[in-house]
């Protein structure tokens, strides 16, 4: 019996770390959300599309498209825009300083969410972002909601864009890890919450087997 697991939670906790080791564990397809408004935040920010030009917005979500490649090599799911990988970009602090501010957008969530429960509709998935358990999918079987220390973030955040030749400040990172999880836990439409059936967990003194470990025990519970 193929399940849904819904791993939500505040920005660069782990969630696509674990979810993805987790997806592979179990041969589940992997959908990380956060690539998806990255990526339209791309597609607004290339055009010059301002975020509070409605029609133009509207009209760009019906144009563009999102989709994941496989990556034979890696086994890893690259996001596509209009059928081209832009894994690297959408990952930049350009974006990250402002996909919060397209995530608010109440049609850029419709969409996106529409698309999403699409992709899981046969169940067999693990899926990251910040609203999974409490809209996309609020029947999934098992919710897992990440935390951790915004330092031990920063520094985690810090490493992987370093990793890319991008070197942040880790008080950039902060910067941009607070203000992102403001506005997504302040925001009208579907806020970054705990799901009431979620499970708690904070990843601050854990190591990545730990983590994935958690959530295989909760799904053969
Ligand atoms: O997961 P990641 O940090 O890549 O997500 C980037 C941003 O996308 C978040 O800060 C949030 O604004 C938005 N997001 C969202 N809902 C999701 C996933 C991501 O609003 N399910």
């Amino acid at each position: 019996q193929k399940i849904v697991i819904a791993i939500d939670g505040y920005s660069s906790c782990g969630k696509s770390t674990t979810a993805k080791a987790v997806a592979a564990e179990l041969g589940y397809a992997y959908i990380d959300t956060g690539a998806m408004y990255r990526a339209v935040t791309l597609y607004l920010l290339e055009r010059a599309i301002a975020f509070h030009d409605l029609p133009r917005v509207e009209q760009a979500l019906h144009e563009m498209q999102i989709t994941f490649k496989r990556n034979r090599k890696t086994g890893r799911n690259e996001l596509c825009l209009d059928g081209v990988i832009r894994e690297d970009e959408i990952r930049q602090m350009r974006i990250s300083n402002s996909v919060s501010e397209v995530s608010v957008i109440p049609a850029v969530r419709h969409a996106l969410v529409r698309q999403q429960q699409r992709m899981g509709r046969h169940r067999g998935v693990v899926m990251d972002g910040r609203d999974i358990g409490t809209t996309v999918f609020p029947d999934a079987e098992v919710k897992v909601f990440m935390t951790a220390e915004v330092l031990t973030r920063a520094l985690r955040r810090q490493e992987e864009l370093a990793a890319k030749n991008e070197h942040v400040s880790v008080e950039d990172i902060v910067e941009n890890l607070e203000k992102r999880d403001h506005l997504d836990s302040t925001r009208a439409e579907s806020p970054l919450r705990r799901a009431a059936d979620a499970v708690l967990l904070d990843t601050t003194h854990m190591m990545i087997d730990e983590q994935v470990d958690f959530v295989l025990e909760r799904v053969s519970a």
